[in-house]
């Protein structure tokens, strides 16, 4: 997949800039790249990564992309769906394969419909309800399996068999994480379960959980995530920010040293496409270095 051609196809421009560390330059590498887009705010942002993702599905109707959860992606959504609707874009051969799941929550599909804090019902309200994407196509860890560890297993080959990752939609956590990779994970980390850390607990629980009326207690600890080295094969990647509290942990990850304390820093080692799609907030901390580092378009 050619990033220009599909960035054309967009119709928008950014800026592009190779890694800001040259721990590893690739310089025949010309796909070794990462840009960085910064829109005005969450709605623009949501807008750009939208059509950045249908431009992908228009080129590559069965193409396989990684889905997140959070906050941060809801935006985008919505706008895929809009686009579903109103523009024809067809998910029918999209295939799908979500980072994560808390570790004893999920759909179980024998039983009536019930309401809970799982990323699987997460996925299906905010999006897959309401395209045509076809349900055997849609993988998301399983956080009811059996045997975890053995499913993990699986979600590895699954994602094999499909022909590896073609775009990977990720956010990042307050503490840097990508995926539910916690600060510590290994940068070859696969599929796995994690133990989530207070700061992702208390982050997540604000989000998601209170509102609900759940109690922090009743949280899971636990969680099946992509690894760091995983999520660093997928073919293409589009990373979403917004809001002033990610500021700081934006340029830690894209500015700062490449370091398993803030796993999404990974991205500076990425060997592939990498674009960045911040609102003017999330990048308010970056550093400019030529003045053309990050810019509004
Ligand atoms: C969710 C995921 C997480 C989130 C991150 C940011 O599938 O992978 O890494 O992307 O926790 O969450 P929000 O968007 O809620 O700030």
């Amino acid at each position: 997949m050619c990033y220009d051609t599909l960035y054309e196809a967009v119709g928008l421009t950014a800026i592009k800039y190779g890694p800001l560390h040259n721990a590893f330059p690739d310089p025949d590498n010309q796909e070794d790249i990462m840009e960085i887009v910064v829109k005005h705010d969450y709605e623009e942002m949501s807008r750009f990564a939208a059509e950045y993702i249908a431009s992908f599905i228009r080129k590559k109707p069965d193409c396989v992309i990684g889905f997140a959860t959070g906050g941060t992606p809801i935006g985008t959504y919505k706008e895929l769906i809009r686009m579903h609707r109103e523009e024809g874009l067809d998910f029918s051969n999209v295939i799908t394969f979500n980072l994560d799941e808390y570790l004893g929550l999920g759909i179980d599909w024998s039983k009536p419909y019930s309401r809970d804090q799982s990323y699987h019902r997460f996925m299906y309200e905010e999006l897959f309800c309401h395209i045509n994407i076809k349900q055997e196509n849609v993988h998301i860890p399983d956080g009811l399996a059996k045997d975890p560890e053995e499913f993990c297993k699986s979600y590895e080959a699954a994602i094999k068999e499909a022909g590896g990752i073609d775009l990977q939609i990720l956010g990042i956590g307050g503490d840097g994480h990508w995926a539910f990779n916690e600060p510590g994970s290994s940068f070859d980390s696969r599929t796995r379960v994690e133990k989530l850390n207070k700061q992702t607990l208390d982050d997540n629980y604000e989000a998601f959980f209170r509102d609900a009326g759940f109690s922090r207690e009743d949280m899971p600890r636990y969680a099946i995530t992509m690894g760091i080295g995983t999520i660093l094969e997928a073919k293409n990647i589009i990373m979403l920010a917004s809001g002033r509290k990610k500021a700081d942990i934006v340029a830690r990850a894209l500015q700062g040293p490449v370091t398993n304390e803030v796993t999404a820093s990974a991205i500076q080692l990425y060997r592939g496409n990498a674009v960045v799609v911040l609102d003017e907030e999330a990048a308010s901390r970056l550093v400019m270095l030529t003045g053309n580092a990050a810019r509004c378009c």
